[in-house]
């Protein structure tokens, strides 16, 4: 049976072993996928233990992203702008790495919460890993601007630095802002993302209301009580708040089809794993 998992420190608390397992149900595919705790110090070591034992491919997660990327011998334009991976695909010595963070946040805003995203002004909070991983293919989308502000601007500006070179290909203003600008406190945007960990550590809302449209969308790439504290103010403020376990199916069902080639029905996975966390809660 074809062989996947998921590297991380920690692991317990992945749900991509369940979301995974119903894909493969929900599209007849036989394979197997589990879940693999690796010490900080032993990823490369474990990704070449698993491929040789004959896996077929994995997802990566925190903290081993970056590592991902230099482990790959053929990298997505995607993952070169991220700096960062979450997807292998191993075949023979060949290991593509594939990022589905930022297609995943694509396809739910645009599939599932059926929100455009071609000419809104997106305002980009974080300038971290998060953030890395979803500006590439938030920008393919041909916003009419996105600008990412982040606590230290220094990191906003080596980011869109980056990225400067592919918004200037899609036409879009990309631009970078420390949190308390006046361009930034001075207007609102369609679309807020939160790509911050802010709420991790229960710290005040990044940014002030202000930035928030009554007909946008705000957006927590977290799910789960790190999400709340976002998406409550976000709706007290009447803008409409979703979360991010949309993002979470939608980016494992990009390395499903790259892994087996086929689309896996990401809806109904989406209404189930919602009700499963709501069940335990
Ligand atoms: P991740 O992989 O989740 O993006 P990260 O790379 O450590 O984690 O990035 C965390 C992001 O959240 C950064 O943009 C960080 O801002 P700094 O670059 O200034 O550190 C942001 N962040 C964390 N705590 C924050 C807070 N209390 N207020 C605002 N931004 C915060």
């Amino acid at each position: 049976m074809d062989s996947y998992c998921v590297f991380g420190h920690p692991i317990e608390h992945s749900k991509s072993p369940w979301i995974q397992t119903r894909f493969a149900e929900l599209t007849g595919q036989t394979l197997k996928y589990e879940k693999t705790w690796v010490p900080l110090d032993g990823f490369s070591a474990s990704v070449h233990a698993f491929r040789a034992a004959g896996g077929k491919g994995c997802n990566v997660t925190l903290p081993f992203k970056t590592e991902a990327a230099a482990l790959a011998t053929e990298c997505s334009p995607r993952v070169a702008l991220a700096q960062a991976c979450n997807t292998l695909k191993f075949d023979g010595e060949h290991i593509y790495g594939e990022n589905t963070d930022g297609l995943g946040l694509v396809t739910d805003l645009i599939s599932n919460a059926g929100f455009a995203l071609q000419g809104r002004r997106i305002l980009l909070i974080g300038a971290g890993g998060a953030s890395a991983g979803v500006l590439g293919p938030l920008l393919t989308q041909k916003p009419h601007c996105i600008w990412v502000a982040n606590r230290t601007i220094d990191k906003a500006i080596q980011l869109v630095a980056r990225h400067a070179s592919l918004a200037l290909a899609e036409g879009v203003d990309c631009q970078a802002f420390g949190l308390t600008h006046e361009a930034i406190l001075s207007q609102s945007f369609d679309l807020v993302i939160n790509a911050s960990s802010s709420s991790l550590q229960q710290a005040a809302l990044p940014v002030p209301a202000s930035v928030l449209h009554a007909n946008g969308l705000a957006c927590d790439l977290m799910y789960g009580p790190a999400a709340l504290g976002f998406l409550e103010w976000a709706r007290a403020h009447g803008t409409e708040a979703r979360d991010g376990l949309g993002m979470l199916v939608e980016q494992a069902a990009a390395s499903f089809h790259l892994w087996r080639g086929v689309q896996p029905p990401t809806q109904e996975v989406l209404a189930d794993l919602r009700a499963l966390l709501n069940s335990s809660k």
